[in-house]
């Protein structure tokens, strides 16, 4: 009894410090932060000032001054700047950790399946001096298939792709660990990008990133439309032959052609898994089917056209954008049963 009641006021946490977004899990609470991984910081005599952290900085992106530069630390879901890095997980457990004083809480990241030593060493440094006692590491594809529910200890193969901001992590799974797992650089960035890129191609119109993403989901898709037009959307941008803005009228199909090269890339990489599974967990894939999580799973369709191309039954996870911050947060609630998938070696 004493135990749980300490389980439950305990301020040991999860977090999944991902490219796009950062979401913190308290044991016995659940999710209590999900913020944009995003920074704003001014340059003061060669010192960051850090100016706004998360939703607030995440407005910033694109729209500031000289003086003031809104980043995103995490690259390809590692660190990129260490410093901003840092700073951004102190203000988030500050944030969630009220009493930092009294207790110092343990702290479980999940860093991508190919992260080095190097970038496994730096992450877990931050954690620390952002205040934990302790600081554990768990594999991305682990949590984000003990999120999504899947039958993970048992002596069948699960596969588990989760589509992030930065890369897809493509992973099967028995009995509790990993049998294969490969990252591809490959995710919603990416799709961004396509965006931007095929309107100054197609349209001659220049738009950010951030309107990138809202256009991809809003009308995005993995699969051109039956009608050859699907829906459409009025975007702004600026015309790149008179350097006015401009509003053009874009089609669903105009997207998916966009985001066929990322979408073929994911693809892919869930083919080179399957080739390269053994044959009998294979067959257990061929049966149970793929999981998708992460945020980039929510893309119009792209369950479809995954479908299409590997021949799997393919599903997209409950809340597919919390997979993983609550298969950390179960490796905090189950500690004694997934023992061996974390990793606290401080
Ligand atoms: N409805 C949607 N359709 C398409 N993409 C979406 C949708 N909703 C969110 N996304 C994309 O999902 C990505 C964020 O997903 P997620 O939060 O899983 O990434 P992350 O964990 O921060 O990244 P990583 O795991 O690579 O470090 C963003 O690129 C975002 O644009
Ligand atoms: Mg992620």
């Amino acid at each position: 009894m004493l135990g749980n009641l300490f389980s439950v006021f305990s301020s040991d946490m999860a977090i999944d410090l991902g490219t796009a977004n950062t979401l913190v899990y308290l044991k016995g609470k659940g999710i209590i932060l999900n913020e944009p991984s995003v920074v704003a910081y001014k340059v003061k005599n060669g010192v960051k000032q850090v100016l706004a952290v998360g939703e607030d900085a995440k407005l910033m992106l694109g729209r500031t001054p000289g003086s003031i530069e809104a980043i995103r630390p995490m690259r390809d879901g590692v660190i990129a700047d260490f410093d901003v890095a840092e700073e951004m997980i102190k203000h988030f457990i500050r944030k969630v950790h009220k009493r930092s004083a009294l207790t110092k809480p343990r702290v479980i990241v999940c860093v991508p399946y190919g992260a080095t030593a190097v970038e496994k060493r730096a992450i877990r440094q931050s954690v620390l001096s952002a205040g934990a006692r302790k600081a554990g590491l768990i594999a991305e594809p682990i949590a984000a298939a003990l999120g999504a529910g899947m039958p993970i200890t048992e002596p069948t193969g699960s596969m588990v792709v989760d589509i992030g901001g930065g890369t897809t992590e493509v992973a099967v799974l028995s009995l509790g660990d990993i049998v294969y797992a490969r990252s591809v650089r490959v995710g919603g960035d990416r799709m961004d990008e396509a965006v931007v890129s095929h309107l100054r191609r197609r349209q001659n119109l220049l738009v950010g990133e951030s309107t990138a993403e809202r256009i991809k989901t809003s009308i995005g898709t993995a699969h051109i439309p039956e009608d050859g037009r699907g829906t459409s959307m009025e975007i702004r941008g600026r015309n790149m032959l008179n350097g006015v803005p401009k509003e053009i009228e874009i089609t669903q199909a105009e997207i998916a052609s966009a985001l066929s090269e990322p979408v073929q890339q994911i693809c892919e990489a869930v083919m080179t898994a399957l080739e390269s599974t053994p044959p009998d967990l294979a067959a257990d894939i061929v049966d149970s089917g793929v999981m998708l999580t992460g945020g980039g799973a929510l893309l119009g369709e792209l369950d479809i056209a995954l479908r299409k191309q590997t021949g799997l039954a393919i599903s997209v996870a409950d809340e597919s954008l919390n997979c993983v911050a609550l298969g950390t947060g179960k490796s905090l609630e189950y500690e004694k049963q997934l023992m061996h998938v974390i990793d606290f070696d401080s």
